[in-house]
């Protein structure tokens, strides 16, 4: 499906445009290099400015942290693709709202992805999120955590599972200004919770289901969610037509995967000034 990835960029940006959110997250895996496709170098090239230049497009902040596949398909170094996404530092700190924080994490910093698929969260990336959620409970901030890789060790194998999960979880657990943590790598559709912080996994944008996870937070700490896919009805079952049944209920979700509406404790308490 990768090679169909145009018709999915053409109509991003005006699909995106059109819902008027007040901030885009891109989870990683913007391109498809690392070794699993053996794309050549000209076609990596192509393929981040493709890319680049349709999320330019996007009227609305846009966030993305890197992905396994965001690297250059030969040297596994992430330098072609920092010419166009942030890669430069392993967490960097975005005021995005009133009260509200984002930490995106780059979790191949300074790590061999060719070694660590699922990325690797380090001691330098903890003390930093700690730093950081400590400062925003004083300021009663919420904190949103975006990484590429999942965080929950024990489901489905640990496939997808980032290095160190156990260190990460215990950094959420003492950490209650992290409210929710975003992933991708897993390409499916997945809503967990842990500790009162909701742990999400989005699906795939250019393979089946296709499409995007809308999010809306109140004031009370209300989170409301719902994926909803792109109208290419076509690409949808040509990319369903390539995995079994099974496979494509994975990576759809329950429907409490993709819809969701319940109050975040946590965002509620951070936001409620309560400590
Ligand atoms: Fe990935």
């Amino acid at each position: 499906m990768l090679t169909r990835s145009k018709e999915v960029l053409d109509i991003l940006p005006s699909v995106i445009n059109a819902e008027n959110f007040d901030f885009v997250i891109h989870g990683g895996d913007i391109v498809c290099g690392g070794s699993s496709f053996n794309i050549p170098n000209n076609i990596y090239t192509r393929s981040l400015k493709e890319a680049a230049a349709t999320f330019d497009q996007i009227n609305t902040p846009f966030f993305s942290v890197p992905g396994n596949h965001d690297c250059d398909p030969n040297s596994w170094t992430y330098d072609e693709y920092g010419e166009y996404f942030n890669v430069h530092s392993p967490i960097t700190i975005i005021d995005v709202a009133p009260k509200l924080r984002l930490a995106l994490a780059n979790i191949f910093f300074n790590v061999d992805v060719k070694q660590n698929g699922s990325g690797v969260w380090t001691e330098e990336m903890d003390k930093s999120l700690r730093e950081t959620a400590s400062q925003s409970l004083q300021e009663h901030t919420a904190i949103i955590l975006i990484l590429h890789s999942w965080v929950i060790p024990g489901e489905d194998g640990n496939n997808g599972l980032i290095s160190n999960a156990q260190e990460l979880l215990q950094t959420i657990d003492e950490c209650p200004s992290i409210s929710i943590v975003f992933t991708g790598h897993r390409h499916m559709n997945r809503i967990s919770e842990y500790n009162d912080c909701l742990i999400i996994n989005t699906a795939c944008l250019i393979g089946f289901p296709l499409g995007y996870r809308e999010v809306i937070l109140s004031e009370s700490g209300n989170f409301t969610t719902r994926f909803h896919r792109l109208k290419l009805p076509e690409l949808i079952e040509d990319s369903r037509n390539r995995s079994t049944d099974i496979e494509n209920r994975l990576w759809e979700g329950t429907i409490y995967d993709r819809e969701k509406q319940s109050i975040i404790s946590r965002l509620h308490n951070v936001w409620s000034k309560k400590k």
